[in-house]
């Protein structure tokens, strides 16, 4: 089966509905897929914290500066600059205005902004500690019903496809490389269709679930940024993968982030002997320092006092802050029976967020002619090596907005003749082997291997241990691909070992300790 539009949108995070919804207000034909079989299940789903909008006393330039500084100076300073001026503009005009996303109140009618770790200012736009599934529903809401969008769900990419690759013309493989489309399955009916677009943006998100410990859904396996390098697309800056320092600490419970928001509004960190420590990391800021400080900080706490974890104290802020605030948390604690007016949080550090991802320029635009990356799958260089809270979400509405103005600006258009020449999915003759036991200890190697040799510290040796368990298990995982019929599982663990395999790499390539590429034998800086 072969399927036409102007643009293919690969995934359904923030990032690729800003960039459905705006090529498909532009006058763009949309395909939007997703490999989840609910639309709704992305990592934005999870996003408690919010997004930044324009704060009180605030200015592009304090925006600016914030940015850099939790990145460690490394930036790219123009993809900075972009987002602090024309980021919160872009953000109200289409969330608010467009989407009519309802951001919560204050007793003025204004919007209530709440406080991150390493903001200035009060600058955060919130729905209470649900911000993402506000945005999520919102932004899916107008997808469904626009009449140039069609949402597949239950579909995902496999490989891209290009001229140089697929064209059964071989003077094709002498002209520049052109993303034409992506071979995608059909995961329930186990079909492979191609999907044409002269212009295809990768919205996949990022990688958390690579590492045993995670505030991510288990679908971001890195899918896309797996699938653009096997295309020749580069990635930059794979070494910067940041923990989040709070996600809950219970048996019961995986993936739970406590937001940040939390500290933001004044809860501290205690350590196993119930002491504050925050204040022997980072005078200045204490518990509301960068994220990478704080969760070194806990890191070492729990090494150093042999504990699991370390607790939030959130007991001492206004009751009626706690369960009308964060109602969420509020609730997951209370079935967990912890009651978070009167007990303390346990908390760890989890794989939270890729600051590295497939180089794109400031229209989200690859060196790969018609391929797109926005949101975390992507890389303007806009975190350097750490990213400030609540940035996120708002990166992927300016680059997802931008890389549909841009595509509609263009002139791309299918060509025909070319894609006559290139073939169906071929099914090499495949034994059905698929074995979900062996699928699933891979994927947990994988998780291992990650959360404790290129994790929250690293040493050249853990390195160079991991990319070698890394790469053999590579080898062994593409001879299985090759061998069996392509299911989503296979899939995802043939893209969860490419990606990991790079960013290890990364981090193997750059000796110098920083944000959150730490390296602990070889000092330390934010400079
Ligand atoms: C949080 O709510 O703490 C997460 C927000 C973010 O990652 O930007």
């Amino acid at each position: 089966m072969r399927n036409y539009s102007d643009v293919l949108v690969i995934g359904t995070g923030i990032a690729g509905l800003c960039a459905a919804i705006e090529s498909a207000d532009l006058g763009l034909n949309v395909f939007l897929i997703t490999k989840n079989n609910d639309a709704g299940e992305s990592n934005t789903l999870y996003a408690q914290g919010g997004i930044v909008g324009p704060g009180e006393d605030d200015s592009p330039d304090l925006i600016y500066q914030d940015i850099l500084k939790a990145g460690c100076y490394i930036n790219n300073r123009d993809a900075v600059r972009l987002v602090a001026e024309q980021g919160p503009a872009m953000m109200n005009q289409f969330l608010v205005d467009r989407i009519k996303v309802h951001f919560s109140k204050d007793e003025k009618g204004g919007h209530e902004l709440t406080r991150e770790a390493a903001h200035s200012v009060r600058r955060i736009l919130h729905s209470r500690d649900k911000s993402g599934f506000a945005l999520s529903r919102g932004l899916l809401e107008v997808a469904a019903s626009h009449e140039r969008i069609e949402i597949c769900t239950s579909m995902m990419a496999l490989d891209l496809i290009t001229n140089c690759h697929h064209s059964s013309d071989h003077q094709e493989k002498y002209k520049k490389k052109k993303v034409l489309g992506a071979y995608v399955l059909d995961i329930k009916n186990r079909d492979v269709i191609s999907f044409f677009a002269p212009s295809v943006i990768i919205a996949t998100g990022g990688v958390g679930a690579l590492y045993e410990h995670t505030s991510n859904p288990s679908c971001a396996t890195g899918d896309g940024i797996a699938m653009a390098y096997r295309t020749g697309a580069e990635l930059i800056n794979s070494e910067y993968i940041q923990f989040h320092p709070t996600t809950l600490f219970h048996r019961d419970s995986e993936n739970f982030l406590i937001t940040e928001s939390l500290r933001g509004e004044g809860a501290i960190l205690l350590n196993r002997f119930r002491e504050p420590f925050m204040n022997r990391y980072n005078k200045e800021l204490k518990d509301l320092a960068p994220r990478d400080e704080v969760s070194r900080a806990i890191y070492n706490e729990m090494e150093e006092t042999g504990s699991d974890c370390v607790y939030l104290d959130a007991r001492h802020i206004e009751n009626h802050k706690l369960d009308e605030r964060f109602p969420q948390i509020f609730e997951t604690c209370r079935k967990l029976q912890i009651d978070i007016r009167t007990d303390l949080i346990p908390v760890v550090p989890a794989a939270h967020y890729f600051c590295g991802g497939i180089k794109t320029d400031l229209d989200g635009s690859t060196e790969i002619e018609g391929l797109y990356a926005v949101g975390e799958a992507a890389c303007t260089g806009l975190h350097g090596a750490n990213r400030l809270a609540s940035v996120s979400l708002l990166e992927g509405v300016v680059f997802g907005l931008r890389a549909a103005r841009h595509i509609s600006s263009g002139d791309r258009r299918n060509d025909a003749v070319l894609l006559d020449t290139i073939p169906d999915w071929v099914y090499p003759r495949r034994e059905e082997c698929f074995d979900s036991i062996l699928i699933d200890s891979d994927m947990k190697t994988i998780r291992t291997i990650m959360w404790n040799y290129v994790g929250i510290r690293r040493s050249k040796k853990r390195l160079e241990r991991a990319l070698a368990d890394l790469n053999y298990l590579r080898h062994r995982v593409e001879k299985f691909y090759k061998q069996s019929y392509v299911t989503r599982e296979i899939l995802e663990l043939r893209n969860a070992v490419e990606t990991a395999v790079n960013i290890t790499k990364g981090a193997l390539s750059n000796s110098k300790s920083l944000g959150c590429h730490y390296i602990p034998d070889k000092g330390e800086s934010r400079e």
